[in-house]
């Protein structure tokens, strides 16, 4: 089925540079807050999870990211100089690692297609936690560069991958990913990150209602017993650009109802707190959890949040610092890493930030006005990453 391209309206500003909170105020308290790893946000909400997003670009035009209307000849992507730096991005990374982050993502855009990704990640690999243990350092990808990329990002010291498949059939596959991108090349990516170690590998399907849903079972079948673990994901409303209706969402309690019927499901507990999937085990005959045949997860963000004990920050292409997915403004880091501030400086305005955070968009969504009633436009998925 091919997908819907309804007209949008063009945006006049361009968000990535009108919503750019300075971080003086937070350097300017006189209280300063050193990284002791116990940092939480006004929920009481820890800072857990960095996902930093290393390239604005793309080589596919998922509609429900970067629709091509938009992210066409014409649109024009970050500059070079506006990139954080490898260094820059490590010396950032290190103090969240010191405020308590243990799980790195690098995402994009297509992180594949940053130059040199290797170096990065190289660097990355070589911090340790607060409590001294190696980061859970892990990437999201579409696949398209896997084939070719897996054994040097497995030697670089990358741990695991994270591979985004919206079907198995080809016609609905190069039709969502709006470039005619075969699926067998994505499926040769996956085999090929299982053949270096990159695992435990995670796919994460978007499901639309009406363009893909018929893709659930054969999704299923094909990865159980697999060892990789397949995740629902609900369509979400982030962004500006995707034209984004709640119709077209499959609320993933429907997931599971219709896996459950062919491949009986047995819900298991959470592996760790603030985790965005919940988790579902094939069952056994005897109706327990059958390891062999391994797990599903469903990401609920539209009608089941899970903003309670979200620990996620997010680093864009060029430095600012969001504090939620569906943020419409970031915190400029980049200017204080090009200012020469201290790392101890760094961290302290990290720590105000993050103290200060109140975010929980999912969770308000449905009192909210598209624009999350701020009055100005989200941020895009593609520029600080899943
Ligand atoms: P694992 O550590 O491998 O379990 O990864 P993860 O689930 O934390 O991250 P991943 O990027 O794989 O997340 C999967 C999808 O969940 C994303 O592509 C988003 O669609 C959605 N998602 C991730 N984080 C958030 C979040 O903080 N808020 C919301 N609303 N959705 C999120
Ligand atoms: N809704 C849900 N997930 C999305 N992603 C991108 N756009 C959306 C959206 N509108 C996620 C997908 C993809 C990853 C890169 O970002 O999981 O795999
Ligand atoms: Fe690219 Fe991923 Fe966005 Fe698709 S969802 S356009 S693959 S960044
Ligand atoms: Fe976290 Fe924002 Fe997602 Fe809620 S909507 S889970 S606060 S990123």
């Amino acid at each position: 089925m091919t997908e819907r391209h309804t007209p949008r309206v063009v945006p006049l500003i361009d968000q990535r540079s009108a919503s750019l909170l300075t971080p003086a105020a937070a350097l300017a308290p006189k209280t300063r807050i050193a990284a002791t790893g116990l940092l939480s946000d006004t929920l009481g909400r820890p800072l857990r999870d960095l996902r930093i997003s290393v390239t604005d670009r793309c080589n596919f035009r998922c509609n429900y990211c970067m629709p091509k209307e938009i992210f066409d000849k014409d649109y024009s992507y970050l500059p070079h100089g506006d990139l954080l730096s490898f260094e820059e991005i490590t010396r950032i990374a290190k103090v969240f690692v010191a405020h308590g982050v243990q799980k790195i993502r690098l995402t994009g855009g297509e992180p594949l297609l940053r130059k040199n990704i290797e170096l990065l990640i190289e660097q990355l690999a070589a911090l340790r936690t607060v409590e001294g243990r190696p980061l859970d350092l892990t990437l999201t990808t579409n696949g398209s560069l896997l084939a070719r990329k897996a054994r040097a990002l497995k030697a670089a010291g990358l741990q695991r991958v994270t591979v985004s498949l919206d079907g198995l059939d080809d016609a609905v596959f190069r039709s969502m990913n709006d470039v005619d991108f075969p699926v067998a090349d994505v499926l040769a990516g996956i085999e090929a990150a299982r053949d270096a170690g990159l695992g435990p590998i995670k796919i994460n399907m978007v499901v639309k209602r009406g363009t893909n849903e018929h893709e659930i079972l054969p999704m299923a079948r094909h990865f159980k017993g697999s060892g990789i673990v397949l995740r629902f994901i609900e369509y979400m409303d982030v962004g500006a650009t995707n034209g984004w209706r709640m119709n077209e969402v499959l609320p993933s309690a429907d997931v599971v109802k219709l896996i459950h019927a062919e491949l009986p499901l047995v819900q298991l507990d959470p592996s760790s707190p603030g985790e965005t999937a919940e988790r579902w085990g094939y069952a056994d005959a005897s109706g327990q959890h059958d390891k062999a045949a391994g797990e599903i997860g469903v990401i609920s963000s539209v009608t089941q949040a899970f903003c309670g004990d979200c620990n996620r920050a997010r680093l864009s292409t060029e430095g600012k610092l969001y504090l939620c997915l569906f943020a419409a403004q970031g915190y400029d880091l980049r200017s204080l890493v090009r200012a020469k501030e201290s790392d101890t400086d760094l961290a302290s305005a990290v720590g105000h930030i993050w103290q200060g955070r109140t975010d929980r968009y999912s969770e308000l969504r449905s009192a909210m006005a598209p624009d999350g009633g701020t009055g100005v436009r989200r941020v895009e998925m593609s520029y600080i990453g899943g």
